[in-house]
């Protein structure tokens, strides 16, 4: 059995339903992932509806099983609810990435970890769900949607670029004429944004001086040679391709100058990913601001406008989700500063930091993710708090190194977040949990001996 024909048993007993509820992740991935299943379902004559969840929790599955829906197609979750679904004994087909948490031999369980590929580099929930949308029919316009889950999920960090599966789906888009890849800068914006702002808000590599600086970010293009025209800063995209060669070498150059060590300068550049058939400057061309759009909608209750910007309803909705992207701008550079001023406290194997009220539980988990650009000490996950309704939301952040070192983020905070009464999981890499209020003190303290044993161990 493969993921493959896999993905071919799940759509078919998909396509003997004639309606179905698809139930998804509130982020990007998870908007891409219902996308494409919607996109897939309608053109197969299948009714649908779509529902987004910020996590699959039993209350949510009670209530779906209440609806008694014909099918119930989980994407980007599910994975970690195994038992629980089974017990419903509904008809559902689940489409996910996480690490599998329960009954392993749930017969319309579609996941990479059942294949031995891996689902935090090689696909996420919408290159699982395009998977399933390529055997219910002529879908591969979609691939494009498949992308920017994987990079909303950050599934071309490790490498540099698109691996595994993801790869194969990248080939299909190419080959199809929607999409286009090639090795340029990193930093965000390159569509949109004037060219110093990409310095300006660089946090992956963190420029030393730099970053948070407009003034410092012109002055270093005004020394590289790059002009304006008139009062304007032209965007990345309107530079000629010298002045862009010009840019990474002076950043390469200025990174390694300030001790950022070699690896980190080197992601600057990487493949980025094009998407033909939207329009040249506006967001959504670039998969990377195409997913961070997304989570700008899912991630503050507007999944619905998200939604309707991937099945190409853009008038009005377009314009609705960029209002909340410089919203979510805003609150992810007041995120950044709040951790850097607070700082982190440090166990023997993790460090933490809890934001309180201050950042919102559904950004937490990105924010973390980017502080790892300033924080001290690279060789300990960071886990962060946020208040929660009923309880507290937890968010984990490790690195590559770490997973190498056996490192599995996923398996303990899903551990911890048991041993308190909540509950948890997520990948080796990244992971979430909910747990009750006044338990966090006992929960870092659990998941910092579990931390500790797996990286000495190497489980
Ligand atoms: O829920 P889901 O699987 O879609 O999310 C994956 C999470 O893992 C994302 O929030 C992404 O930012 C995080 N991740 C990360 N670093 C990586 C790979 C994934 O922080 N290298
Ligand atoms: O919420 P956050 O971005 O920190 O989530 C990191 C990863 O952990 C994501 O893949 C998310 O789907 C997963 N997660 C989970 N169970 C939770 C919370 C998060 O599997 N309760
Ligand atoms: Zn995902």
């Amino acid at each position: 059995m493969t993921l493959q024909s896999r993905a071919k048993e799940c759509a078919s007993y998909i396509k003997k339903h004639s309606s179905a509820l698809v139930v998804s992740h509130i982020d990007a991935d998870g908007l891409t992932s219902a996308a494409i299943m919607g996109k897939a379902l309608e053109r197969a004559g299948i009714e649908y509806e779509i529902r987004f969840v910020k996590q699959l929790e039993q209350k949510v599955l009670t209530e779906v099983a209440d609806r008694n829906p014909e099918l119930v197609i989980f994407t980007d979750l599910g994975s970690g609810m195994l038992d629980s679904i089974s017990s419903l004994k509904l008809n559902a087909v689940i489409s996910d990435h996480h690490q599998p948490q329960g009954a392993y031999g749930y017969e319309y369980h579609l996941n990479p970890h059942l294949f031995a590929i891996n689902g935090a580099t090689e696909i996420s929930g919408s290159g699982t769900t395009y998977f399933m949308a390529s055997e219910m029919g002529d879908n591969v316009d979609l691939a494009c949607l498949a992308i920017v889950g994987a990079v909303g999920d950050l599934q071309h960090v490790k490498h540099g670029q698109l691996i595994g599966a993801n790869r194969s789906i990248l080939d299909e888009g190419v080959k199809s004429g929607v999409l286009h890849y090639e090795n340029d800068l990193m930093l965000f914006g390159k569509q949109t944004r004037p060219v110093f702002k990409l310095l300006q808000y660089s946090s992956d590599p963190y420029l030393p001086g730099i970053t948070g600086s407009e003034d410092a970010s012109i002055e270093f293009l005004k020394r590289v040679g790059i002009r304006q025209h008139g009062e304007k800063w032209r965007r990345w995209i309107d530079l000629e391709p010298g002045e862009k060669q010009q840019i990474v070498s002076a950043l390469i150059q200025f990174c390694l100058t300030c001790g950022v060590p070699g690896y980190r300068a080197q992601r600057l550049v990487g493949e980025v990913y094009t998407l033909l058939c939207e329009r040249e400057g506006t967001e959504t061309r670039d998969a990377s601001e195409y997913s961070t759009l997304l989570n700008a909608t899912a991630r503050y209750d507007h999944a619905d406008i998200g939604l309707a910007v991937c099945m190409g309803d853009r008038a009005g909705y377009f314009e609705e989700a960029c209002a909340l992207l410089n919203e979510h701008r805003r609150n992810l550079v007041e995120g950044l500063n709040l951790v850097k001023e607070q700082g982190l406290t440090q166990m023997e194997h993790l460090q933490y930091f809890d934001a309180g009220d201050k950042i919102r539980e559904t950004i937490v988990g990105i924010v973390a993710g980017m502080c790892t650009s300033f924080v001290n000490n690279r060789d300990l996950p960071i886990i962060a708090f946020a208040d929660s309704d009923g309880g507290v939301k937890v968010s984990s952040r490790g690195n590559y190194d770490l997973t190498r070192k056996g490192l599995n983020l996923g398996e303990a905070i899903s551990q911890a977040a048991r041993a308190v009464g909540g509950t948890g999981g997520g990948h080796d890499i990244a992971a979430g949990a909910f747990i009750p209020s006044g338990s966090k003190d006992e929960f870092i303290r659990v998941l910092d001996h579990i931390v500790g044993s797996q990286i000495k161990t190497g489980i």
